[in-house]
């Protein structure tokens, strides 16, 4: 086969949306529809890779896509034909052109790889993806003779009843040379119904020009999904997680349900993990070895090391977590953290741009922000870092084996040294030395009488009345 170049039609209105996006940029797990099709487009080595799209979109579109795309704009939808008469007088030479759809990410670089091993093989002057999906409504047919030749598409709209009822559908995949292509388009006419230019009228046409127009059916009619609406957005979404889903279990992951877990981007695990019902993982994501997360937890972009435990309800993003660590219930560990090996950070804490020492706890409610605490600290109920003084962000650093007592606020920029000891209660505004004992001078506590007493619950008791 000649040089192979690809096309990827994304021009359309995508009106049925309803969105202010261009439809190739919603997600799919977590990716652009558009950059799944060039992912798996990419995979053929096409010496380029021309992407039509409507006028406006290209500047959004390349922030998707990498330097080895080229976008030609077309400036009215007027068709999948036009859009790619319009690509075409861009195209230099003659190669062999991958035409693809923009909203159709599921397909599977095999089958495009089928489709220039049909092509190389032997007379074929176009070669289509066909499938016979359950549900066909909406698709273009495809019309073939009584010996099974390929002779046309037609589409839902200009179908007769008769043709309606044929369960063969048009992929939208297309390759033929770009000279082929270019003179079957120029035969084609806008549609009666809604004035388009069709690029399904090119299998007609080639093959009454007496090529052999080959329909390669995909065994996996999932594969052909479009996307033209939110309704087949979901639907596409729901296959793509399956097929993760089974990835992580083909690699050995335990899921307590992989219709319940939700993976955007890419993501990795070692050995003997497990995740729970609920959880949402966004990659990127590396896990090491023996990793549990528990139910309801949304992991980002993070770092798990071998046997760290994240507990229900979690909120991990852009974190490492060290070797046997144990995160939450409940916690929150923000961007630029990285807690230590066997680190245990337990319910409603927060940590955000915050190291933690190996073995260091912080088992109940607290807040550690731009803090950078040493190996077996303790950190109590209720410590809070002061980071913020309206103006500037200050450090907290401490040494090794620290004990913050209870309800301490941390007022940065501060250092307390090895062994330090912070009494429960304390607002701590200067550094503490290695092995120094603070606490907050207190107020004596004040005994009340038993009569005084009596009087003030006698009020409450009338209040309560009132
Ligand atoms: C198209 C096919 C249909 C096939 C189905 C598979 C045609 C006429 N019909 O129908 O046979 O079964 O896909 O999913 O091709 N686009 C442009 N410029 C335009 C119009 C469309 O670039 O002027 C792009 C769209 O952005 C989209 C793709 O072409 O990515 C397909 O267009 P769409 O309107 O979605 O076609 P379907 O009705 O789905
Ligand atoms: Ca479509």
């Amino acid at each position: 086969m000649s040089t192979l170049e690809a096309v990827i039609l994304a021009a359309g209105t995508g009106t049925r949306m309803h969105s202010d996006r261009p439809k190739v940029m919603h997600e799919i797990a977590g990716v652009p529809m558009l950059r799944l099709v060039l992912d798996t487009v990419r995979s053929l080595n096409p010496g380029r890779i021309h992407v039509v799209v409507a006028p406006g979109q290209s500047e959004a579109l390349a922030q998707i896509t990498d330097d080895d795309v080229q976008f030609v704009v077309q400036e009215h939808p007027s068709g999948t034909g036009a859009a790619l008469a319009t690509a075409i007088a861009a195209i230099q030479g003659d190669p062999e052109l991958l035409v693809l759809y923009g909203d159709t990410p599921l397909l599977r670089s095999e089958n495009l790889a089928r489709m220039c091993k049909e092509k190389t093989a032997g007379t074929t002057s176009l070669v289509i993806l066909t499938t016979e999906p359950e549900e066909p409504a909406g698709y273009g047919r495809v019309v073939r003779d009584a010996s099974g030749n390929v002779l046309r598409v037609v589409e839902q709209l200009n179908a007769t009843a008769v043709e309606a009822r044929l369960r063969e559908i048009n992929v939208g995949s297309y390759l033929a040379k770009k000279s082929a292509f270019e003179g079957w388009l120029n035969k084609v006419q806008p549609n009666d119904l809604n004035h388009e230019r069709y690029l399904t009228d090119v299998v007609a046409l080639a093959a009454q020009a007496g090529g052999k127009v080959a329909g390669l059916m995909l065994e996996d009619t999932k594969e052909a999904m479009g996307v033209n609406d939110k309704a087949g957005l979901a639907a596409a979404e729901a296959e793509q997680q399956r097929r993760l889903t089974q990835v992580l279990l083909d690699a050995g992951v335990t899921l307590a349900d992989p219709t319940r877990l939700t993976i955007r981007g890419k993501v990795d695990f070692g050995v003997d993990c497990q995740i729970d019902v609920g959880v949402v993982l966004a990659g990127p994501l590396h896990c090491g070895d023996r990793v549990q997360i528990g139910p309801y937890c949304v992991l980002k972009d993070c770092q798990i090391e071998n046997d760290a435990v994240i507990e229900p309800f979690c909120h991990l993003e852009g974190c490492l977590i060290g070797r046997g660590a144990r995160v939450g219930p409940y916690a929150r560990v923000r961007p630029g953290s990285h807690l230590g090996p066997a680190v245990q950070v337990g319910n409603f804490i927060e940590v955000n741009r915050s190291s933690l020492g190996e073995g260091t706890k912080a088992k109940h409610f607290a807040y550690l922000g731009d803090a950078y605490l040493g190996r077996d600290c303790n950190v109590s109920a209720g410590v809070v870092t002061g980071n913020y003084d309206g103006q500037k962000k200050s450090d907290t650093k401490t040494g090794d084996r620290v004990f913050i007592g209870s309800n301490t606020t941390l007022i940065a920029p501060l250092h307390l040294g090895d062994d330090a000891y912070v009494g429960g209660g304390t607002t701590l505004t200067r550094s503490v030395e290695d092995g120094q004992l603070v606490a907050e001078k207190r107020a004596p506590l004040k005994e009340v009488s038993r009569k005084r007493l009596e009087r003030l619950r006698a009020r409450n008791v009338k209040k309560n009345d009132d």
